[in-house]
């Protein structure tokens, strides 16, 4: 497999920047941009954070493309303050950017996924753990690139798993319940790595305090960045020890590696609203005959993927 050339669409947030660190220190990937999006916090605030999370990695030379501000068709709603901090990277005080040459592209997302994709034709794999709106909007832009892209993973949806917004809806298909019907209608390759594999992996404080312990400045900053997601899980779900669940490194580690999960492919609808919104509804006995077959992640070996990220991220 060669390695592969993404395009991280991301909404930082506290799991979205360990995402990113892990690409970043991973050589099955080179990453050709970043897209922000609303999500866990504003878009200009995820942005913010995008440039500043390149800054500490000193990876400036990627490009950040600023996208959507809100959802397709529904207003913003409560944004991830309430999990990742009032900057949304656990409360480190970030108000701004860490040094005034750190600036998105003038190109929207949209529109930057839309070109690179078509001028890299069966080159780009789209990666989104954040709400789906750019890859939405990109699909509108240039129809084409459903045909032109690699592949397509998303960090979002369940098949089985309770949900973390709703009963049943996972917090980025719901934030834009109607990009994610776009996205999931495509007819592109598309893996799902829902809340049945990533609230399987589970990172507790004593890898966490490895990575504070660590010669990298990524496995400290990391490090650094984790109480207050500690203690969101803490009081949401009463998880024990630090721990949390491990959503968007998921997505990257199926990249890297993947052996470490096991899929299915089912056909899939997208309720848009009602007490279903947002619920990635997977046909597992042949209901539905017209919506493309989405690879739905299911089962995940959670050590494995957990050493794999405590490895990267202490490198
Ligand atoms: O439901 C988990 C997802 O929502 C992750 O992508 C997290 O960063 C938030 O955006
Ligand atoms: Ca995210």
């Amino acid at each position: 497999m060669p390695p592969h050339t993404i395009i991280l669409d991301t909404d930082p947030g506290i799991d979205d920047a360990m995402a990113l660190f892990l690409a970043l220190r991973s050589p099955e990937i080179t990453i050709l941009g970043l897209t922000t999006v609303f999500g866990n916090s504003t878009v200009e605030a995820t942005t913010r954070n995008a440039l500043n999370l390149l800054h500490v990695a000193e990876r400036t030379d990627i490009p950040v493309a600023r996208g959507a501000a809100q959802p397709l068709v529904l207003p913003l709603g409560e944004t991830g303050e309430f999990v990742h901090g009032q900057d949304a990277m656990g409360d480190i005080g970030w108000t701004d950017v860490l040094a005034p040459y750190l600036k998105p592209v003038d190109q929207p997302a949209a529109q930057f996924i839309a070109e690179q994709v078509m001028a890299n034709p069966g080159q780009i794999t789209l990666v989104a753990i954040g709400p789906l709106t750019n890859l939405a909007l990109a699909l509108q832009l240039e129809p084409r690139i459903a045909q032109a892209v690699r592949s397509v993973v998303i960090m979002g949806g369940s098949v089985v798993a309770p949900g973390n917004v709703s009963p049943t809806a996972e917090a980025n298909i719901y934030n834009d319940p109607h990009a994610a019907e776009l996205v999931f209608g495509a007819g592109w390759a598309l893996t799902m790595v829902g809340l049945d594999v990533t609230t399987a992996v589970r990172m507790d404080e004593p890898r966490f305090a490895a990575l504070r312990a660590s010669a990298s400045p990524l496995g400290r900053f990391v490090g650094q960045i984790a109480p207050r997601y500690q203690q969101f899980h803490r009081e949401r779900y009463g998880y024990q020890n630090g721990t949390v669940d491990v959503h968007d490194p998921s997505a990257i580690a199926y990249l890297i590696d993947p052996s470490l999960f096991a899929g299915q492919a089912w056909r899939m609808v997208v309720p848009v609203d009602g007490p279903a919104r947002g619920t990635t509804i997977a046909d597992r006995h042949g209901h539905f005959l017209s919506t493309p077959k989405v690879n739905c992640l299911v089962e995940v070996d959670a050590p494995r993927v957990l050493d794999l990220i405590q490895a990267r991220l202490s490198a």
